[in-house]
């Protein structure tokens, strides 16, 4: 079976694609075009996410195409140890323990130690698109792709100017590895790899050098690490740097996105959010299930591992369709339907499960929750550009809008704001 993940259904509708995979009697499906081997059940995906006994992450951030070889020449040059989605024991129990011991990530500490910048970063792009009222805006561009990176910049302390070199490279890694990119555009982009690998190695040593040590993340890191390469390296301190500025931005910029599509595709949805915010976190709930920023990840299995009959050999790199697990009939009711009153949304496996669950689920959600309750008072009227078609940027993991075109009125207009969505 061929998940075609670069055209056609996949790049509007993957629902389509994730329907016909769960409906198959056949569990796992090889996929000769990618090579990959393709695993949709929830029970399925959730084991092979936790199981890191049989299932590696070693591959996870390798490119899922034979790369060209001036492309491979200069990513041979990059030395960025393995630390967080891309480690296996021992390492990543190592590596686990410095992000659990430094990133907050759980609700109350995160709200307490990011709270502050994350509601000043949502006032200023609110403010921002207020004063366009009555007027359009992509907002992609003008706030769900803004707001993640502004925030993460501003716990790490990355400075601002560097905003859009580190928007390119983080774009950049992700075409690159799970994209379809052709060979000069490959080199182009292990160019920018290699240059963002030195970008976070510098930041981290001018921390080091004593120069802008402060209270932010990167000086917090190699607090913990004390000096004792035993604790973390400073070259596994950059690597989690380096990971960070991709694994918290993209990301939530997906989850945004897919709620705001959501609360506004539906007439009255966006109306109800904003007279009662209480709603929020159970619709953040069933956005991540029904449209994961991440909806596909990477695993190699570690030894040979049978599914429901099929044997999958050792060293096989196998895609797993978070995006299909999510609407599995076996666990979910009514899987297609978008339901915020869902009792058992929270079974979804958007932060992944087991012992790589996302660090930064805790921050994803309050981010999500802070911009949509303000957003929802700030512009009650807002509403989707008629006639707006959803498409989703290439890719085999990442779920991206391309944009999200609306028009800003900040008057609600009696019976609900929402334009219905064409797909
Ligand atoms: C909606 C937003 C997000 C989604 C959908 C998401 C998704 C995921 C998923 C699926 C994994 C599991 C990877 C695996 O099993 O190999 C993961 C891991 C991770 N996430 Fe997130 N993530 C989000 C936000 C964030 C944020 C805000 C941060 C940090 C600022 C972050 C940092 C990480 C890190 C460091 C890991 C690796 C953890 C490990 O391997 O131990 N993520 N994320």
């Amino acid at each position: 079976m061929r998940l075609d993940p670069f055209v056609g259904a996949y790049l509007t509708d993957p629902a389509q694609v994730w329907r016909r995979l769960l409906a198959d009697p056949e569990r796992v499906h090889h996929d000769p075009d990618l090579g990959l081997w393709l695993i949709s059940r929830h029970a399925d995906v959730r084991r092979a996410l936790g199981d890191t006994e049989a299932f590696g992450n070693a591959l996870t951030l390798a490119p899922i195409y034979d790369v060209c070889p001036d492309a491979m020449g200069i990513l041979a040059q990059l030395d960025a140890p393995p630390t967080t989605a891309a480690a296996d024991p021992p390492v990543h129990p190592r590596t686990r323990r410095a992000l659990r011991a430094t990133f907050a990530n759980t609700a109350e500490r995160v709200e307490h130690r990011y709270g502050a910048i994350v509601q000043r970063r949502v006032d200023e792009l609110v403010s921002r698109l207020v004063a366009h009222s009555g007027g359009r805006a992509d907002l992609v561009g003008a706030f769900t792709a803004e707001l993640p990176l502004l925030v993460l910049l501003d716990i790490l302390g990355v400075p601002k100017g560097d905003i859009g070199r580190v928007r390119a490279w983080g774009d950049g890694q992700i075409a690159l590895i799970w994209g379809r990119p052709d060979p000069a555009e490959q080199v182009r982009l292990a160019r920018g790899l290699l240059e963002f690998w030195h970008y976070c190695q510098r930041l981290v040593r001018a921390r080091l050098d004593g120069a802008r040590r402060g209270e932010d993340y990167v000086s917090q890191l190699l607090a913990y690490r004390d000096g004792d390469d035993g604790v973390l390296t400073t070259a596994e301190v950059s690597s989690i740097v380096f990971n960070l500025l991709v694994a918290g931005h993209e990301t939530t910029a997906g989850l945004l996105a897919h709620a705001l599509d959501q609360a506004l595709s539906s007439p009255g949805r966006w109306r109800e959010l904003g007279e009662d915010p209480r709603r929020i976190p159970a619709f953040l709930t069933e956005a991540l299930r029904f449209a994961p920023a991440i909806d596909g990840w990477l695993r190699v299995t570690r030894r040979s591992v049978t599914m429901g009959g099929v044997t999958v050999p050792a060293g096989a790199r196998c895609l797993l369709l978070i995006g299909a697990a999510n609407r599995d009939p076996a666990v979910f009711a009514c899987p297609e339907q978008f339901d915020p009153h869902r009792p058992d949304a929270d079974a979804h496996l958007s932060f992944g499960y087991g012992p790589h669950f996302c660090i930064g689920a805790a921050l994803a959600r309050l981010e999500a929750r802070v911009a949509l309750t303000r957003l929802a008072q700030a512009i009650p009227g807002l509403r989707l550009a008629a006639g707006h078609h959803r498409s989703y940027k290439v890719n085999a993991a990442f779920r991206a809008h391309r944009s999200l075109p609306v028009v800003i009125d900040a008057v609600a207009s009696s019976d609900g704001p929402a334009t219905p969505v064409a797909s």
